[in-house]
């Protein structure tokens, strides 16, 4: 049989993975990535990865890493999958080991490991505080070999824009555009798998990098493929705002000991280092001694951002504490040790914010981190139905036959809430298993190979990606795209962010009709064709707020409040109705959802949140006992009522 090629659009971790084990198998891969592969977003990952290998004899487990992860994520997860991931994190940390990742030893030469939150274990391998940026790294070097053999070939600067899809919608390639020349061109692909991270630039203010604009996510969704859990957005409690972009101050900071705190008396003009620890407010520590610090992000994020609405924060008001210092100076750490655990984000601090971190704690605020939600993909139960069959085809296949997604642009492993240091994980497992599913499809039954994928197939596609370039790179309406980037991004953040109130979230629905229209009615200042930027960023600019269409709709569907959604006027989490994924199909006037899919919970039935508190009691601490009856708002139910 001839050799079977596969199209891999993305070339951060979950891509790299994929095209390293499909060219492992003999498969031929065409990478397909919008940047050079090692300045994709893999590369900001700071903090970790999760795998409990337990050289610390604290008795974890991989058993304990999927309960952690799927009580993280509010029971929203199939629990399947996140089995499997969780067996297979201590494999992958030690396959990454043997690659040359420079992970942290302790002082006997074995791995390190570290805390992060959701968890009581030390759990998190780490390359110091650039632990992202070293696995991409090595798995880049795994699969330039592979470029050397010419069994992989890579397409870096170009965009993927459309599907190729035969008569029975079964994908046959995909269409690209090279962003130098600007070509449109169509390529042929056995199967393709999508892993082009997450759509944090919808809300501004994100960690993302620029790129992640969640666009090819958008165009399959408009393509046909199911959009699941759309509504479920992280919000990371600590990162630095810049005009770009927000930077992330990882959680590893506080894994480490970092401590989140701001003056009790608002009045005091004191600096930081003079205010004496009686006058310092730790309010994680306060509200949820047994966490502290370490509670889940959409809790820390959830005060932060009342304290600071409250107008209790620092540095303006927008703003808390995250402190290190005390590490330094009470409990003997040299600079030396600190840099060694914590070093590359404590110089991004310093870069950014020109102050020393342990001499001044640092200023942060809340920023979008992570897209729960994304493409719908499946999975098949082994034998012993509780893990997987990783023989099967349909492991992380999205619902058109043929496309497969792995990593942050699916929605599979997080559910409402992702765990720090599981995102690497589930890229790389994810990936892994992507790489497993394309195999058993190809060798299942595969009618034809993508040689015999007909010219006029190719050429219709192509034709109709082209008119969409022409019909932007000629629009002569009066908006300006950047404008209305900046609209949706405030309308996303403000409405549909940490603090979700139905009408607001209806007000947000009406808004993104209005730019939808507006979106096709730009001025372009460029009718260029060579490296042209603004037909590009035009054509995201539609994309993103398809996508935010379906993020807006599913927020105001799910009226209960779960993980990293969290709607004041329907704060409780409700499993009689809602343990449900939101899977949202596009059409032309708005998403349409279908919430038949109940979430498989073969392992542990859901219980209540762990914490000992919930938001309720962060806005009665916070905002006031009478807020609620203020408000006209109902009162959230205690926590050891949460879920029952
Ligand atoms: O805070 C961090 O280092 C982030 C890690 C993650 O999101 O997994």
């Amino acid at each position: 049989m001839a050799q079977r090629k596969v199209i891999v659009v993305g070339g951060g971790l979950a891509g790299l993975m994929t095209t390293m084990k499909l060219a492992e198998a003999g498969v031929k891969v065409q990478l397909f990535s919008l940047v050079p592969v090692k300045r994709s977003h893999s590369v900001c990952a700071q903090g970790g990865i999760n795998g409990a290998v337990n050289l610390r004899g604290e008795g974890d487990s991989p058993y304990l890493h999927f309960e952690d992860t799927i009580t993280g994520g509010d029971f929203l997860n199939h629990q399947p999958p996140v089995m499997r991931m969780a067996e297979r994190a201590p494999a992958i940390i030690y396959l990454l080991d043997r690659m040359g990742v420079p992970f942290n030893r302790t002082a006997e030469g074995v791995l390190s490991f570290r805390r992060f939150g959701g968890t009581l274990k030390h759990r998190t391998a780490y390359a110091g505080a650039t632990t992202g940026q070293q696995l991409l790294y090595a798995l880049d070097e795994q699969v330039r070999r592979y470029e050397a053999s010419h069994d992989v070939e890579k397409f870096e600067g170009w965009s993927f824009i459309g599907l190729v899809k035969d008569s029975k919608g079964v994908c046959k390639g995909i269409v690209a555009q090279d962003l130098r020349s600007m070509k449109v061109e169509s390529f042929a692909a056995d199967a393709v798998v999508i892993c082009s991270g997450g759509n944090g630039v919808i809300f501004g203010r994100s960690t993302n990098s620029i790129i992640n604009t969640g666009e090819p996510v958008s165009v399959c969704y408009q393509e046909g493929a199911v959009y699941g859990n759309p509504e479920m957005v992280q919000i990371h409690p600590t990162a630095i705002p810049g005009d770009d972009k927000c930077r992330l101050i990882s959680e590893s900071v506080r894994g480490e000991g970092g401590r989140l705190w701001v003056p009790r008396d608002v009045q005091d003009k004191r600096k930081p280092a003079e205010i004496p620890e009686k006058d310092r407010y730790y309010f994680c520590e306060e509200l949820d001694p047994t966490y502290g610090n370490l509670l889940s992000r959409d809790l820390v994020s959830f005060i932060i951002y009342c304290i600071c609405r409250t107008g209790r924060g620092v540095g303006g008001g927008q703003q808390v504490y995250l402190d290190i210092g005390h590490l330094h100076r009470e409990k003997g750490w040299s600079r030396e040790l600190i840099n060694d655990k914590l070093g590359g984000v404590l110089e991004i601090y310093e870069k950014f914010m020109r102050e020393d971190p342990i001499d001044n704690p640092m200023r942060i605020y809340p920023a979008v981190h992570y897209t729960m939600g994304g493409l719908w993909v499946d999975y098949e139960k082994g034998t012993d139905g509780a893990t997987l069959d990783v023989n099967s085809p349909r492991n992380q296949m999205t619902s058109v036959p043929g496309l497969f997604a792995a990593g942050e642009c699916e929605y599979q492993y997080h559910g409402a809430n992702r765990l720090g240091a599981n995102a690497l994980l589930s890229c790389l497992t994810g990936g892994e298993l992507a790489a497993l599913g394309v195999q058993a499809y190809l060798s299942k039954g595969l009618e034809g190979g993508f040689e015999d994928v007909p010219t006029t197939l190719l050429d219709e596609a192509c034709s109709r990606r082209q008119s969409e370039y022409e019909f932007y790179r000629q629009s002569h309406g009066s908006e300006n795209p950047y404008r209305l980037l900046a609209e949706l991004q405030d309308t996303m953040w403000h409405y549909c962010g940490i603090w979700r109130l139905q009408k607001e979230l209806v007000g947000a629905q009406s808004k993104l009709d209005e730019l939808k229209v507006r979106a096709n009615q730009c001025a372009l200042i460029d009718e260029g064709h060579w490296s042209n930027q603004v037909v590009p960023f035009t054509r995201s600019l539609h994309h993103m707020i398809e996508m935010s269409k379906a993020i807006v709709g599913g927020a105001i569907l799910r009226d209960e409040s779960r993980g990293a959604h969290f709607k004041l006027d329907t704060p409780d989490r409700d499993d009689s109705h809602w343990l449900k994924t939101t899977k949202a199909t596009w059409s032309e006037s708005g998403p349409e959802f279908d919430l038949s899919e109940r979430i498989e919970c073969n392992v542990i039935a859901p219980r209540p949140r762990k914490y000992k508190i919930n938001q309720n009691k962060v806005v009665k601490e916070i905002m006031g006992a009478d807020f609620f009856e203020k408000a006209g708002l109902k009162e959230i139910q205690e926590p050891s009522a949460v879920g029952s």
